[in-house]
């Protein structure tokens, strides 16, 4: 799919929603345009950006060691509705160059937030570290991001903007990992673009790697997976993403089938915050994964192995069948060809390094001293290869069991993309993509340690109530779970859930709490701008 043309000016709602959430949203858009006009002094914005959450169908903790993944957009999203005040039109000019930004959100707990920056750059834009107007550093890193990607030319513009009003209405939950953190960077993005005149100057894969780049700076060191799934999804289909050698995206249609099927989401309502957990979880598994790496090249004996070509699980992968090409045929075994006759040659791939991972690497915790000699790494270079970028806390690291999670779900990830594509889409394409998605939960339940209780029980509860194939999704530790399910077992599964989980667990949810945590979905469409 071209992935070079800019993020789409829209002008209906259907060219969003499907008919159902054109009906829930038409209220939510005219509701959020009067809003605007109250927090801005009764002026009307003069665009809405649009950015979704997702949902991650298959494919978890792969996507920052390089292998694809496979995301759709929800329906559920960030609007920023937006007034963009020039030095030629009006009385609102900043200080002499210098831009100002107003940001606020529907939200009351969020507080409102203004900032001014340079034109050239953008040091003084600093970060909140605490408060209730933290959340608009998403703004502030989006800006500081895509800042020097701004041609020089619009940034000297006369007409450039001195003073940009955002407001901001978001119906994805926070740390639910159903990520709506980037799609705030995201829809900032969008909105900076916008604001600057630079829609169309910036194509989307620039604007994605952009977004990506940026989120980092707010503490997390995150993968690719949901700024591309809210930048390039459209409705209908869900999104493999690749990453390698490369950013590139398919939309793929999940199969038509009798009965038809859906996904479930739900939420456990277990509060996961990447940023201030992330030393001890995500990060951390970045890290382990990173070390991984290292320790798999050096069992292999690849003798690059200090290079950027074994930094990552993916890149000693590519390295390793780079120097062996036949490594497969002459090596692989039994089990490995198996998987190359049934999903061909990448598939074979992850299949010989999964296995390569589970013979080699040191099966439980080490301590770094093990590392240390695992990796080759020693002292200094430890630091330096491992710890310098994010702070991360542990006294032990579990190279074998990340290590086989990571290519047994990149294996995974393949398999249920072929069950997309194949001819026969009855019943039993969905009891295989079912089973690759327990499967997919077995693995990140025990080998890479980031489900929990609430998780597991919601799980559990899905299995018994007739999902097909249930995991969680996102980072984990908390957040929401997806379960695949047949169309019409829908309102019965949702009853089944809400008894057994919600009305047991947080008796005093009102009803509309409830339908925010537990819902079904349909792929949506990406981000967009339109103009009022
Ligand atoms: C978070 C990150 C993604 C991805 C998932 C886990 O959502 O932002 O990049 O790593 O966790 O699959």
């Amino acid at each position: 799919m071209p992935v070079s043309d800019p993020v789409p000016l829209v002008s209906s709602l259907s060219d969003i929603y499907s008919p159902a959430g054109v009906a829930k949203s038409a209220l939510r858009w005219d509701r959020l345009a009067s809003q605007f006009s109250k927090a801005f002094n009764q002026s009307q914005p003069d665009f809405i950006a649009r950015a979704p959450g997702r949902v991650n169908l298959i494919g978890e903790h792969i996507d920052y060691v390089g292998f694809s993944v496979f995301p759709a957009a929800i329906e559920k999203d960030i609007l920023m509705a937006v007034k963009v005040h020039r030095s030629d039109d009006d009385g609102h000019s900043a200080a002499e160059g210098e831009l100002e930004v107003v940001i606020k959100n529907t939200t009351p707990r969020f507080e409102a937030h203004t900032f001014t920056s340079g034109y050239l750059e953008t040091d003084q834009v600093g970060l909140l570290d605490q408060g209730d107007q933290r959340w608009a550093n998403y703004f502030k890193v989006a800006f500081k991001g895509l800042h020097s990607h701004l041609p020089a030319e619009v940034l000297e513009s006369r007409s450039r903007p001195t003073r940009i009003e955002v407001l901001v209405d978001g119906t994805i939950p926070p740390e639910s990992s159903l990520s709506s953190s980037a799609a705030m960077t995201t829809c900032s993005s969008i909105v900076i673009l916008q604001a600057f005149g630079a829609r169309e100057r910036i194509d989307r894969t620039e604007m994605a790697e952009v977004a990506i780049e940026s989120e980092r700076l707010v503490g997390v060191n995150s993968g690719g997976m949901d700024q591309s799934a809210s930048i390039f999804s459209i409705p209908h289909h869900a999104l493999y993403i690749s990453f390698y050698p490369k950013l590139s995206v398919q939309p793929t249609r999940l199969p038509t089938s009798q009965p038809e099927h859906t996904f479930v989401i739900a939420n456990t309502l277990v509060v996961s915050d990447k940023k201030v957990t992330g030393p001890v979880n995500y990060n951390l598994r970045v890290v382990e994964t990173r070390m991984a790496a290292r320790a798999l090249a050096k069992a292999l004996g690849i003798e690059s192995n200090r290079g950027e070509e074994t930094k990552t699980l993916r890149l000693v992968l590519e390295t390793f069948f780079r120097e062996k090409p036949a490594a497969l045929e002459e090596e692989g075994g039994a089990e490995v060809l198996d998987t190359l006759r049934g999903y061909g040659e990448e598939a074979a791939r992850l299949r010989f390094m999964e296995l390569a991972s589970d013979r080699l690497l040191e099966k439980g915790g080490m301590t770094r001293e093990q590392v240390e000699v695992a990796t080759g790494f020693r002292g200094k270079d430890f630091d330096q290869e491992f710890l310098s970028s994010f702070p991360i806390r542990a006294e032990k690291f579990k190279l074998h069991a990340r290590s086989v999670h990571v290519f047994s779900e990149a294996l995974r990830v393949i398999q249920f993309k072929s069950l997309c594509s194949e001819e026969s889409k009855g019943p039993s394409t969905y009891a295989s993509l079912g089973e690759l998605m327990s499967s997919s939960q077995a693995s990140l339940r025990e080998l890479y340690e980031c489900s929990c209780p609430e998780l597991d029980e919601l799980i559990q509860l899905a299995s018994d109530s007739g999902a097909i194939g249930s995991r969680l999704t996102g980072a984990g530790w908390g957040g929401c779970t997806v379960h695949l399910v047949r169309k019409s077992d829908v309102p019965e599964f949702l009853a089944s859930l809400r008894r057994g989980y919600y009305e047991k667990r947080f008796p005093g949810l009102r009803e509309e709490e409830i339908n925010d945590a537990l819902f079904d979905t349909e792929p949506a469409g990406g981000a967009c701008v339109y103009q009022v």
